[in-house]
């Protein structure tokens, strides 16, 4: 598969190699997803996915509902606005009364800067959610968007 030209979003463009590698780099926790899980993860009903060569988002919209299941930036190509418009592809598949929740680990202060500059509402916590490789446990924060608050 042919990756589109650099920050230009637009369909599920990397390969599940690409997405893995990318994830790899970008996640310990939760932990960094195989290509054969992105494979099985794209089957799904209701899965789409947004990418450009250096990052990509995965969601999925089901009954008026989406979760934003993960989004990656390479490492090289952070602060460049990608999360940003990769972010905005993701809610560009929801209709007007579709809602978006996702989940972020509660120490990750660039992702948590990111959501809450594009219009996320910080509305949960689950405590002890993640588990890192030394086995101490970290929050997830639950953040849901919609089009009534914009
Ligand atoms: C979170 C992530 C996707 C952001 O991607 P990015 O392309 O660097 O983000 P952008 O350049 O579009 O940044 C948009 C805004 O987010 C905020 N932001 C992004 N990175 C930040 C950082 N390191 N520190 C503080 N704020 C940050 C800023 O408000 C930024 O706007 P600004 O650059 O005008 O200040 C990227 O850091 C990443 O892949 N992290 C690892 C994986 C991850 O945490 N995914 C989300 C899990 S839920």
């Amino acid at each position: 598969m042919i990756a589109k030209p650099e920050g230009e979003a637009g369909g599920c463009v990397l390969t599940m190699d690409q997405m893995a590698r990318i994830h790899a780099a970008s996640f310990t926790v939760p932990r960094p997803w195989a290509a054969a899980e992105f494979a099985d993860l794209m089957s799904m009903r209701g899965v789409f996915c947004e990418a450009t060569s250096q990052g990509f988002v995965v969601g999925r919209l089901i009954a008026g509902e989406a979760e934003l299941l993960t989004l990656a930036v390479d490492p090289a190509a952070r602060r460049r606005g990608m999360g940003r418009a990769l972010l905005a592809k993701f809610l560009s598949h929801l209709g007007e009364s579709d809602r978006a929740f996702l989940e972020v680990a509660a120490g990750n202060a660039p992702a948590r800067a990111l959501y809450r500059a594009s219009g996320w509402a910080e509305s949960g916590l689950r405590r002890g959610y993640y588990r890192h490789p030394d086995r101490q446990s970290e929050d997830a924060v639950i953040m849901t968007w919609a089009f009534s608050r914009t």
